[in-house]
């Protein structure tokens, strides 16, 4: 048996949406081989660890979120040598890989849906949740993420199958200890290839109640209604066996080897992600901290609240779990767009984020692109779309009879295409990403927004990313100092990080307005090129560092 280590927590993460990351054969889509040739620059970056979104075979029916075959690579993404290549050269530059690992569902061309659905009889039946309707209806009135009935009717059996998300995603029966065997068995096979660890997608979502009672609008996590049907996550987040299913996991799987899990966790508050992530008794490592994202996705930019919950969660989970950071990742909007000013401020308010970001407690995790501020991008047609999420609300907004201009506007706004455009490399055809068409838009500022235009200028986003990782990896406080906010103008965030006898403190105005202040102290590390020590302008971030 491996010891564990806890190298996860010095980590600066990086995540690889590897469909937009880099193609290198000129199909549109970015692929594994595209990712290893690209590995120097990620070392060049700092990070050292990266976290690829599925890989595995999917009919991309749900972004490979649907995967019909655990075992196997996604052919246009490579092969399983492929990946053995990217686990052997990523190591040897001392960066670590996790993959997604999609195990709340499947897709429903997995053979053991192909299988589950053939017949109430047959020995894979339960290993999805299926259940007779109600007075010739769905069984109860759940409706799913995707703006569409969390049940689906199969003709052939004559039974209601369930799936959270879209119908192409059959929920997995995770009361059936053989689908737990295989599943593990699965992710051993993994560990023994190499893999350092797995982002465990929508894994507080594995265990229903099995009375599935009907949600209400009364529920806490009610989200939304679509006609009788109810979207909440009452009755199958956390669920009553979640922890005994985790445990089993860890001890059985994760303990066998020095890996990392990271579960993304829906509507987690702080005491979840003790009771996920604590020292001695978690099941996971650590879970995604997402009150921040869901806010700002939800709400909108408000500078108030996310100093709130970033001093909340930094300060009452600190000692007592771990949770990892971001503020972008392939189901948001970019963050300099939409809590950022891209227009006016796109290089200090991306800088900003970069600061905040590497300087709280809990392992950072940078969306690509994101290092060289890269903007949300939009589509001028709903036919320019790819998210399941946008083209199913889109049609269920039309079908209510809105207008499609407006229907398009919606849905813009709030669709997850908005930061799945390729990474940009140069200011060459279709951002350097691919000789061929890729999959979805470029974002069309690719001429002054890429990565070369950032290598070549030493006041770029990108090199500011480089140096403030750098800080981070040789500033223990940084990563595991107590937090402390500081009395400060109201528009300002002024925070202390503390660990024996090193002090570092942080001033950021997440603002387009300057703010007076006084602070005499030179920073380490600013995104102005001088400092006035009076006053701190737009989207200026301050790193102060001190040996007490
Ligand atoms: C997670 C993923 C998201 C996906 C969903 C269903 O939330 O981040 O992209 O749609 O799980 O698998």
């Amino acid at each position: 048996m491996t010891s564990r280590t806890e190298w996860w927590k010095q980590a600066v993460a990086y995540q690889v949406y590897v469909k937009s990351f880099f193609d290198s054969d000129g199909d549109g889509l970015g692929d594994l081989p595209g990712l290893i040739s690209k590995l120097d620059y990620l070392r060049y970056l700092g990070v050292d660890l990266l976290w690829l979104t599925p890989v595995q075979l999917s009919p991309y029916r749900e972004n490979g979120y649907d995967i019909s075959d655990y075992q196997a690579i996604q052919p246009e993404l490579g092969t399983l040598d492929d990946f053995g290549n990217l686990l052997k050269e990523a190591h040897a530059r001392d960066i670590r890989i996790i993959t997604d690992f999609v195990i709340n569902h499947t897709s429903d061309l997995h053979p053991w849906f192909i299988e589950s659905r053939s017949s109430r009889t047959n020995p894979r039946r339960d290993y999805y949740i299926w259940r007779d309707g109600k007075d010739g209806c769905e069984p109860n009135n759940w409706a799913s993420h995707f703006s569409e009935a969390a049940w689906t009717f199969d003709e052939q059996t004559e039974q209601y199958y369930l799936h959270l998300f879209s119908k192409h995603q059959p929920d997995l029966n995770w009361n059936n200890p053989a689908v737990r065997d295989e599943l593990q068995r699965m992710m051993k096979w993994w560990l023994d290839r190499g893999i350092d660890g797995f982002r465990l997608d929508a894994i507080n979502l594995i265990s229903k109640r099995q009375d599935f009672p009907d949600n209400s609008v009364n529920d806490r996590f009610f989200l939304s209604q679509q006609g009788s049907r109810m979207f909440s996550l009452d009755n199958f987040r956390n669920g009553p066996d979640l922890n005994d299913f985790l445990v089993e996991l860890k001890t059985r799987v994760m303990d066998q080897y020095d890996c990392v899990t990271v579960g993304e966790c829906a509507m987690l508050n702080v005491d979840d992600a003790v009771g996920f992530s604590a020292p001695a008794t978690g099941s996971l490592d650590m879970t995604f901290l997402f009150e921040h994202t869901e806010h700002y996705n939800l709400v909108g930019k408000d500078p108030e609240k996310l100093k709130e919950i970033i001093t909340r969660w930094q300060t009452d989970l600190h000692g007592r779990g771990w949770v990892g950071i971001a503020f972008n990742n392939h189901d948001q909007p970019r963050v300099v767009s939409c809590f950022g000013n891209d227009a006016d401020y796109r290089k200090e308010s991306a800088k900003l984020f970069a600061v905040l970001l590497l300087s709280l407690e809990g392992t950072p995790f940078i969306y690509q692109g994101e290092e060289i501020g890269m903007t949300s991008v939009t589509y001028d047609d709903i036919a320019d779309y790819d998210d399941v999420a946008t083209i199913n609300e889109y049609a269920q907004k039309i079908s209510d009879g809105i207008d499609p201009d407006i229907a398009l506007d919606q849905v813009r706004a709030i669709s997850r295409d908005r930061g799945r455009s390729p990474f940009q490399w140069n200011a060459e055809k279709a951002a350097g990403f691919t000789t061929g068409k890729p999959w979805i838009g470029i974002n069309q500022n690719y001429a002054e927004v890429n990565l070369q235009r950032d290598l070549e200028d030493t006041d770029s986003v990108c090199h500011f990313y480089k140096k403030m990782i750098a800080l981070r990896k040789l500033t223990p406080a940084l990563v595991h100092g107590s937090f402390t906010r500081l009395d400060s103008p109201q528009e300002l965030y002024v925070f202390e990080r503390t660990f024996r006898d090193e002090t570092v403190t942080v001033v950021l105005n997440p603002g387009d307005v300057a703010v007076s202040y006084t602070c005499d102290v030179q920073p380490k590390l600013s995104n102005y090129p001088t400092t006035d020590h009076g006053l701190v302008r737009p989207w200026e971030a301050r790193i102060l560092k001190s040996a007490r």
